[in-house]
């Protein structure tokens, strides 16, 4: 026992431990020490960025894509998806609403939609960032070739969201068609970082097949490439997927996940996701008070909402935007913080 704690203070004055600690801290279900892990990383947290934490506004604007991974509901075999795509003047409606509401981030998320050729994301992109000057645009539109990512950047986009959803590669193979390679993945994000983005990868907990030794070696993969952004969720099955059946991931693993990486990436931009708050009522609190400092309310149209269905049962389908955002802002002020008004960049 004596060791988890050990580790856990390790990881706080050193923002690293061996390989076979980190596997012993993600092993424990013992309460007591998790505590102890959750109170490290929230005071890192607190250390960098107070009680306040960033919003982003998230418009879904198109579930069209042209993959095919096992886990997700807006797959290309998903017959039963209501498709959908929003229109340039739409998602600048969005933004024109999110930005009344304090958000200063946007992030346009979507499918891999061949719709949005890179002339019309750069003409969408290039009207917020004139409209909207001192707010963030942040991309996750997936893979795409160096050249497309370098156009984005040039018309005024300055984050992207990539999660990696694990850096090992058999693992890879077992949650993507094999059109789809870990290399191209992990090229992508580092042409995004290269470029000049603030970049986020991420994985899903528990996703199918997914071993602890697995996620010791993601935790190492985002040491090491040292992201602005990490994005980690639980694995929630979508009754029109091949994993329709197999189990969601923890609550529980989930935060102790935030937690070590918390005290592995220090400065990191974390968010309590959107899936966190579907598995568990109280998921986003428990995420910040486990050490995220970001929240991802949605800004997508009512109408559409229900249709991004990555996963079952997603939370804020019905609400407004301006729902969502009161919403959080109570939750957050449950537990002693507050939402702020700011770009919420990765801190120099
Ligand atoms: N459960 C949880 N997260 C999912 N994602 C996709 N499908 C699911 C699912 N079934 C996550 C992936 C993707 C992000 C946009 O959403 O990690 O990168
Ligand atoms: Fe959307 Fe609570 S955050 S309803």
């Amino acid at each position: 026992m004596q060791i988890l704690y050990d580790a856990a203070d390790a990881l706080f004055e050193s923002q690293n431990v061996s390989d076979d600690a980190l596997l012993s801290v993600i092993s424990s279900d013992d309460e007591k020490f998790r505590e102890y892990l959750f109170e490290k990383a929230r005071s890192r947290a607190v250390e960098n960025f107070g009680n306040k934490i960033y919003t982003r506004g998230l418009i879904e604007f198109t579930n069209y894509c042209k993959n095919d991974c096992y886990y997700c509901g807006i797959r290309r075999s998903n017959k039963n998806a209501l498709r959908y795509r929003l229109t340039k003047d739409e998602i600048l409606e969005c933004c024109a609403e999110g930005y009344e509401l304090g958000f200063r981030t946007f992030v346009l998320q979507g499918g891999e939609d061949p719709f949005y050729t890179d002339e019309l994301i750069c003409e969408i992109v290039r009207e917020i960032r004139s409209g909207f000057p001192d707010c963030a645009i942040t991309l996750s539109i997936g893979e795409k070739p160096r050249e497309s990512y370098a156009a984005y950047r040039e018309a005024g986009a300055d984050r992207y969201l990539l999660r990696h959803e694990t850096i090992n590669p058999k693992h890879y193979g077992r949650l993507h068609p094999p059109e789809l390679s870990l290399e191209n993945r992990v090229r992508c994000l580092r042409d995004l970082k290269d470029l000049g983005f603030q970049v986020g990868c991420g994985f899903m907990v528990g996703s199918p097949y997914q071993t602890l030794e697995n996620i010791v070696e993601d935790l190492r993969f985002i040491k090491d490439f040292s992201p602005h952004m990490i994005g980690i969720g639980p694995f929630i099955p979508h009754t029109d997927t091949p994993f329709a059946s197999e189990r969601a991931g923890s609550l529980e693993l989930t935060l102790v996940l935030i937690a070590v990486i918390r005290l592995m990436n220090p400065r990191a931009l974390i968010p309590a996701t959107t899936a966190l708050g579907t598995i568990n009522p109280r998921g986003r609190e428990l995420g910040v008070l486990a050490g995220a400092n970001v929240v991802m309310p949605n800004l997508s149209p009512v109408a559409v909402r229900k249709k991004y269905s990555l996963y079952d049962n997603k939370i804020c389908t019905g609400e407004e935007a301006a729902e969502c955002r009161g919403c959080l802002a109570r939750r957050m002020e449950s537990i002693g913080y507050e939402l702020s008004v700011s770009r919420g960049d990765y801190p120099c």
